[in-house]
């Protein structure tokens, strides 16, 4: 069944229409397109358009559709082209012509932009609450990790100790601003494109004002050929996603990193990890990973969307079908993904003394030696030459600085004697070396818990 038969003569090919036809994927927008209708039909019989009883009936008829679908009893062929058609034959089914007033002033392109635009504003909101629960896992695993020592690394080389709470709270921030890309989004894509109608706007005298208010839209789009045309907020939506993908890609590294047995630094929890069909010791970290593959695919979504408009000449073109699977894929894997991780953080055993034992060899506490010195007046760059000479000297000896007598460093550095004291076995303890740094933002667990708290506060704001 077609809407639109009327100026042809034959029928139109079956290869044509299977290809021409969205239903398979567009099917799960009938909530929203039954929601949409049902506001527009109020609307109609508001303005006098159709009569206060045909209103009834269309709303009547409108919600059997949609009991009718949840209750399995409304097959989804490709008999259709797509939700839109579905949901309008089946109404007139139930109530007989009346039903065909229900496209009055409105088009199916202005109709698919609305769909679109509640179900993201929907789904936008759920991506939240995911990140807001990670927020709070996140700052809860900082909160007991505060004096868990690893080391921190550049370029992957051993750098300066830091904590791991300091490290998971850099995660946080990140996926702080994800949460609020989201929000900001959210003003985007939550502006009523209905009554565009096909391109033009439209003859009737419809009422965009209520409509809006009776979706819950911040504002009304002001030029009919962008409110059918536009798909930047999915654009963004996408580009948020690829973000966040982005983020988690860069955690499960990192988790990835940690169970090798070469970095040893936590251990997953059974039910986060998986095992090989060959190799019976294995325990791998398949979960982190798939995360990390999924990021390409993501990435593609959003470059699909962005390369499909970029020649589209206004308004609406068929092209434009395409922007939905995309963006359906990217949620239920981000969907998915932010459930598990969670409880896979939640679960994943700390092995604090092999991160810790890591951030004592290494030299890590070499940039507070060349602190120490150049605190007792030794020009920064002089002291860190001294230093990089005692980590020559400690890696022939195959030594920590901290483990060189003080004799010995007066020997090396005999100008520099006056310098060395007792007091320098205080600045090498990596303890120290962690307190120290209590510059707002450093690793220093008195600043981290400060933000800690601060950001806890954050949480329950924006729940
Ligand atoms: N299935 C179409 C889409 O997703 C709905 C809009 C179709 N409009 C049209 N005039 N063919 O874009």
């Amino acid at each position: 069944m077609k809407l639109w038969g009327g100026r042809f003569k034959k029928e139109t090919h079956q290869l044509v229409n299977e290809f021409n036809s969205s239903l398979k994927f567009d099917r799960r927008l009938y909530h929203y397109d039954i929601a949409g209708s049902i506001a527009h039909a109020k609307m109609l019989a508001r303005t006098g358009i159709i009569s206060r009883e045909e209103g009834e009936k269309i709303i009547s008829g409108l919600k059997m559709v949609e009991a009718d679908i949840e209750a399995g009893k409304i097959p989804f062929g490709n008999t259709f082209e797509d939700i839109h058609t579905l949901v309008e034959k089946h109404l007139t089914d139930k109530i007989g012509a009346v039903g065909g007033k229900l496209h009055t002033a409105r088009s199916r392109n202005d109709q698919v932009a609305l769909d679109m635009r509640l179900y993201l504003r929907d789904k936008i909101k759920h991506l939240q609450a995911l990140l807001i629960h990670l927020l709070e896992v996140l700052l809860r695993l900082a909160e007991n990790y505060l004096e868990v020592i690893m080391p921190g690394y550049t370029h992957l080389q051993r750098a300066q100790p830091v904590t791991l709470s300091h490290h998971l709270m850099a995660y946080y921030f990140m996926f702080k601003r994800d949460y609020e890309r989201w929000e900001d989004n959210l003003k985007r894509v939550n502006v009523l494109p209905l009554g565009s109608s096909a391109l033009a706007g439209t003859t009737f005298p419809i009422d965009r004002e209520w409509i809006a208010a009776e979706l819950g839209f911040d504002s009304i789009s002001e030029n009919s050929l962008d409110g059918v045309s536009d798909r930047d907020f999915i654009i963004e939506f996408l580009g948020v996603a690829a973000t966040v993908i982005m983020h988690l890609s860069r955690l499960s590294e990192e988790l990835i990193i940690w169970t090798s047995s070469e970095f040893d630094f936590i251990e997953l929890d059974d039910a986060y990890a998986t095992g090989s069909s060959i190799m019976p010791q294995k325990k791998n970290p398949d979960i982190a990973e798939l995360t990390r593959g999924k990021t390409g695919r993501i990435y593609g979504h959003l470059m699909q969307i962005l390369t499909t408009l970029k020649g589209l000449p206004l308004a609406y073109n068929k092209d434009m079908q395409e922007d939905k699977e995309g963006v359906f894929d990217t949620i239920d894997n981000l969907e998915m993904i932010l459930q598990i991780f969670p409880e896979m953080l939640t679960t994943m055993k700390i092995k604090k003394e092999r991160m810790e034992q890591a951030a004592r060899k290494g030299f890590l506490n070499a940039t507070d030696l060349a602190d120490y010195l150049a605190s007792k007046g030794i020009p920064f760059r002089q002291a860190h030459e001294v230093v990089g000479k005692a980590v020559l000297y400690s890696l022939e000896q195959g030594l920590e600085l901290n483990e060189i007598p003080l004799d010995q460093w007066r020997s090396l550095f005999p100008d520099l004697s006056e310098y060395f004291s007792e007091e320098l076995y205080d600045y090498l303890d990596i303890k120290k070396c962690v307190q120290g740094r209590s510059s707002i933002g450093g690793t220093s667990p008195s600043e981290t818990e400060r933000v800690i708290i601060k950001e806890k506060k954050w949480v329950e704001d924006n729940r």
